[in-house]
């Protein structure tokens, strides 16, 4: 920066004027010199600003947006009055596909708040299909394949799991056993969030196909082939 650039033969007009500025050129000099070293010293420290290692913290010198004043998910907050980041929705709001008005599909209790006693969908062969498939996946390991709750826990901790085929069970209205699906009972955990309300029905379904079956072949020995034990099917 201090480097003169090669002149051309100057004009005796602007060799005086130079001349007459002797002192202040010295000056402007030595300011130059000092501006050049606070520049390098500048480059030298923000060159170690990134990409050097120091235990302390880095010299931001532009902090542009690593800091923000801004609220994260699930943060306390010390604006509003209940001491929390997040708001909640507008009383009223009803997510994208998710208004559940049907409380019988939904939570198995009538708008009496007292458990249906049917299934508030149609039984058919798909729907029976389907609750023998998620049976198998979500019931059959503790209530074994026939509903006599002889499944794993009970053969390796002697665990009491419920039998389908108890009279207790067999009078519970639908609604109660769909209860007992989403919030579980006692031992049992509640399985809401893997068996989705239309699944939970289908697995009732085919519960109340198990009890059917087994009420029919204690009652008429005869009908025996057409009464395998349900799981079998
Ligand atoms: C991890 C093992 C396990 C799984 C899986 C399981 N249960 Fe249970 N279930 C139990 C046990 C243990 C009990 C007995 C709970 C108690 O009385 O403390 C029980 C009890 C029950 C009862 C009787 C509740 C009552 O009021 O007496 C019903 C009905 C039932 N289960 C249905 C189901 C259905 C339907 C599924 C499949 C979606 C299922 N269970 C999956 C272990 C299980």
């Amino acid at each position: 920066m201090t480097a003169r650039l090669p002149r051309r033969p100057a004009s005796a007009k602007a060799t005086a004027a130079r001349r007459s500025f002797g002192e202040g050129g010295s000056f402007s000099r030595g300011g130059r010199v000092l501006g050049v070293l606070a520049l390098a010293s500048v480059v030298a420290l923000s060159g170690c600003a990134r990409g050097c290692t120091s235990s302390r913290p880095p010299i931001h010198l532009n902090p542009s947006m690593d800091n923000q004043p801004k609220v994260l998910p699930q943060t306390a907050s010390t604006f509003f009055y209940d001491g929390a980041s997040m708001r909640q929705p507008v009383p009223g709001t009803v997510p994208i596909g998710g208004l559940k008005e049907d409380t019988a599909f939904f939570t198995g209790k009538g708008a009496d708040g007292q458990f249906v006693a049917t299934i508030p969908v149609t039984v058919n062969e798909a729907l029976l299909e389907r609750g023998r498939q998620r049976y198998a996946i979500y019931c059959q390991p503790c209530h074994d394949a026939r509903g006599d709750g002889k499944g794993i826990l009970f053969q390796r901790g002697n665990v009491p799991t419920a039998s389908f085929h108890q009279e207790k069970i067999q009078k519970y209205p639908d609604g109660q056993i769909f209860d007992v699906i989403t919030n579980g009972t006692g031992l049992m955990s509640g399985y809401r969030w893997p068996i989705p309300p239309a699944d939970r029905w289908a697995i009732i379904a085919y519960v109340r196909e198990l009890e059917r079956k087994r009420l029919a072949s204690a009652t008429g020995a005869a009908k025996a082939p057409a009464d395998n034990p349900a799981g079998t099917k």
